[in-house]
């Protein structure tokens, strides 16, 4: 017979009691003087209260719930109790018994360790090979001023995209000469069906199978120089279908890529104009919203002409001469207005540079003034019109 469990006591102070009682024998009586002695004075403490416990189980038949407890005895009326006996000897291992035969399958159904290791070893060549050809986008531009609308986050099924803005913009960018747009990522909601975000799929009035015609529209909408997929495009494993959405639409897209896009424009009429886009640049400043942007010029592995942001619908769009280059520093806001999570949290929510536009003129004499920005789409398109009127005169 084993110990009767108590839920109240822990199983590695069980598992002593147990322990000491059948060091103590067999006997059935044991005076708690002659505990203390043999145990030290905790272990007998302990032992003691244990069988003050168990006192009921000094009866002919083990007790049964509801049982009522009968008084506690004193120390000196303390016995090991029947019930706390150690059981019967296991078998050693040394008896005989059974011996277990080995299943053939084991040896044969499992990929030989060599054959693990060499596929593990092509693998390797072939990620090391994938990572060299990450890098820089050559892009080759057609002779003249160009300008690129770069889109902040579109979120175009999000109940606040600001659908009148992000039309305006789309049709400018189609109806200019020499106007590209740029998507900076977040292009739907998609909100991530794993966590705590798949409940926000309830807030929008948008379907999922809509919001990807949607996204499929946009494509298709105007040339594209880049499209990053920000967060909210790796959600869901959404990044394979905007792959394939491109794929199967013919979109006239430059790069499309997760997170960080490096372009160099290649123009015959001027020097190459390097852009480094990424959906979110490390780093914040709550003093200076172009602070990770400026960081990356200064410490980043690339330099480059301009810097474009996104992610934190926020605009800002600055120029300055740094490191020995003229730089400039964009970060359009994006399309979301009326954002939730913005006023709980106390952002203000900004109004402007939902796209920003760099008018750029490769022939520009002063390099200061071969990227010009726009925060007015159509104010951006007239200057490149009459750029490259000038260019062409
Ligand atoms: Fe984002
Ligand atoms: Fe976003």
């Amino acid at each position: 017979m084993g110990l009767i469990a108590s839920d109240r006591w822990k199983p590695e102070t069980l598992a002593q009691v147990r322990a000491d009682l059948q060091a103590l024998g067999p006997d059935a009586y044991r005076p708690a003087t002659w505990l203390e002695e043999k145990l030290g004075r905790m272990r007998a403490e302990r032992l003691r209260y244990w069988l003050r416990e168990q006192a009921v189980h000094e009866t002919q038949t083990p007790p049964e719930a509801g049982h009522p407890r009968p008084p506690a005895p004193s120390d000196d009326d303390l016995v090991i109790s029947r019930w706390d006996r150690a059981g019967p000897t296991p078998p050693s291992e040394s008896r005989p018994g059974f011996a277990r035969v080995p299943i053939p399958e084991d040896a044969t159904a499992e990929e030989p360790i060599e054959d693990v290791i060499a596929r593990s070893v092509a693998q390797f060549a072939r990620e090391k090979a994938r990572a060299a050809t990450l890098g820089p986008r050559q892009i080759q531009m057609p002779p003249g001023p160009y300008a690129i609308a770069h889109l902040g986050d579109p979120h175009l099924d999000d109940p606040g995209c600001d659908w009148p803005e992000l039309l305006r913009t789309v049709r400018t960018i189609a109806a200019t000469a020499g106007m590209y747009g740029a998507n900076g990522g977040d292009t739907n909601n998609n909100w991530s069906k794993s966590g705590r975000l798949a409940g926000l799929w309830a807030e929008q009035g948008t379907t999922e199978s809509d919001a990807w015609r949607i996204g499929r529209w946009l494509l298709g909408a105007a040339p594209w120089v880049y499209w990053m997929l920000g967060n909210h495009c790796l959600w869901n494993d959404a990044s394979r279908m905007y792959r394939q959405l491109a794929e199967v639409t013919n979109a006239k897209i430059g790069v499309l890529a997760p997170d960080d896009i490096r372009l160099e424009l290649v123009s015959p009429s001027g020097p190459t104009v390097r852009i480094h886009a990424r959906h979110d640049f490390a780093g914040h400043s709550m003093y200076n919203d172009a602070h990770g942007l400026k960081r990356a010029a200064l410490f980043g592995d690339w330099p480059a002409d301009i810097y474009a942001g996104f992610h934190r619908h926020v605009a800002v769009a600055h120029q300055e001469e740094s490191g020995g280059r003229l730089r400039t520093f964009l970060r359009a806001r994006g399309f979301k207005r009326f954002d939730d999570y913005a006023r709980s949290k106390g952002f203000v929510e900004q109004e402007h540079g939902a796209v920003i536009t760099t008018v750029i003129d490769p022939a520009c004499t002063h390099p200061a003034d071969r990227v010009r920005m726009c925060w007015d789409i159509e104010e951006a398109a007239e200057m490149l019109t009459w750029l490259r009127r000038r260019r062409a005169a």
